[in-house]
């Protein structure tokens, strides 16, 4: 196959930072998808309908000139986030969802839950106006590779059968234990980024350290990577796709105590194509990116399509960024799809 022509996609989970950074990622994104739900992890976080009103502005102000994209926003949820600001949430209509992080987890996430069931009024809030949860799964007491399973052990498993009608993504999923729990559970589903499809944990070490391949939740072992190869070619609407891309400067990420997070926005879409065409399934690629997402979320599907092309080339080894550059997710590897301009 040469040439593929897909209904144009959503990234259901993206970082799109704030201010200069915000500036320099965004044509990268827009250029692939129509839509992104755009994590509230911010310095300090989205955690108001007011916050996300002028968040949702400044990324709309940083639009590449005629363009089109539509920025979904989420809320940061905390210990102190009330039930009114729930239904501030849904009566705004630009807030599609709350994002948990535990707090201590990952990037800003000090602002974070410190005990989920803190949060029980809130989450009946949620399931009472429709409102997803969306997790990020991680306990941060125990081993790092066992996070997101005993996350689902200790906390998921409870939620569900507390707020069975809660609408819940658990958000980059990297475990089969994880994979297994979302095809069991009703009302959730789960997104996949393109490095936990296509790298397992041994490219962290390759030939020494390196710091690009860091993300959280962290990569996992070979056969965790191959059932969820499995999940996201499967066909299944319950799994798609969600980026995670998480720019941070080179300097941040080559550290003594380096940031967590892969740049993926680039070319996340040749990433995806990627891994799917090593599964023989370039056929489901479309559900996946385009359909299943907004199928979840109760959105209408995007009607424009993008066309991705054959075509071999290197992915680079840095874009410029703000105080130091960017370096995209596999810098230096070659690839075999590319995203054909859109006009
Ligand atoms: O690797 C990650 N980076 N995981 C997260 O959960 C947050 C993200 C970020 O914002 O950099
Ligand atoms: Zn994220």
């Amino acid at each position: 196959m040469q040439k593929l022509t897909l209904t144009r996609p959503d990234d259901c989970h993206l970082h799109l930072r704030d201010g200069a950074a915000l500036k320099m990622v965004l044509p990268y994104t827009v250029q692939q998808f129509a839509r992104a739900i755009v994590m509230p992890n911010l310095k300090p976080p989205v955690r108001s309908v007011e916050d996300a009103a002028a968040y949702r502005d400044r990324i709309l102000a940083a639009m590449p000139a005629g363009k089109r994209f539509e920025p979904l926003m989420t809320l940061y949820l905390t210990d102190n986030t009330s039930p009114e600001e729930i239904i501030a949430a849904k009566a705004s209509g630009f807030v599609k969802a709350l994002k948990y992080y535990p707090a201590g987890a990952t990037t800003n996430s000090d602002f974070g839950v410190t005990d989920i069931r803190k949060c029980d009024r809130v989450f009946e809030a949620m399931q009472e106006v429709n409102m997803p949860l969306l997790l990020h799964g991680e306990v941060i007491d125990v081993d790092i590779f066992d996070r997101e399973r005993v996350f689902i052990e200790r906390h998921l498993v409870s939620l569900q059968q507390r707020f069975p009608n809660l609408r819940v993504v658990l958000e980059h999923v990297t475990t089969a234990d994880a994979v297994q729990f979302v095809l069991a559970a009703e009302n959730i589903a789960a997104t996949i980024t393109p490095q936990h499809l296509l790298f397992n944990r041994n490219i962290l070490f390759k030939g020494g350290i390196r710091p690009h391949f860091y993300c959280l939740p962290i990569l996992k072992r070979e056969e965790h990577r191959q059932a969820l190869l499995k999940a996201a070619t499967s066909g299944n609407p319950k799994f798609f796709l969600g980026t995670d891309s998480a720019p941070h400067t080179r300097n941040s990420k080559e550290s003594a105590c380096g940031c967590a997070g892969c740049f993926s926005a680039l070319h996340a879409m040749a990433l995806y194509a990627e891994a799917f065409e090593g599964e023989n399934a370039l056929d489901k690629l479309e559900a996946f990116a385009s359909f299943y997402g907004p199928d979840f979320y109760q959105f209408p599907r995007n009607t424009e399509q993008i066309t991705l092309i054959k075509k071999t080339w290197r992915v680079p080894d840095e874009v410029p960024f703000t105080e130091s550059g960017l370096v995209p997710l596999g810098a230096g590897q070659e690839m075999s799809w590319q995203v054909a301009e859109s006009e």
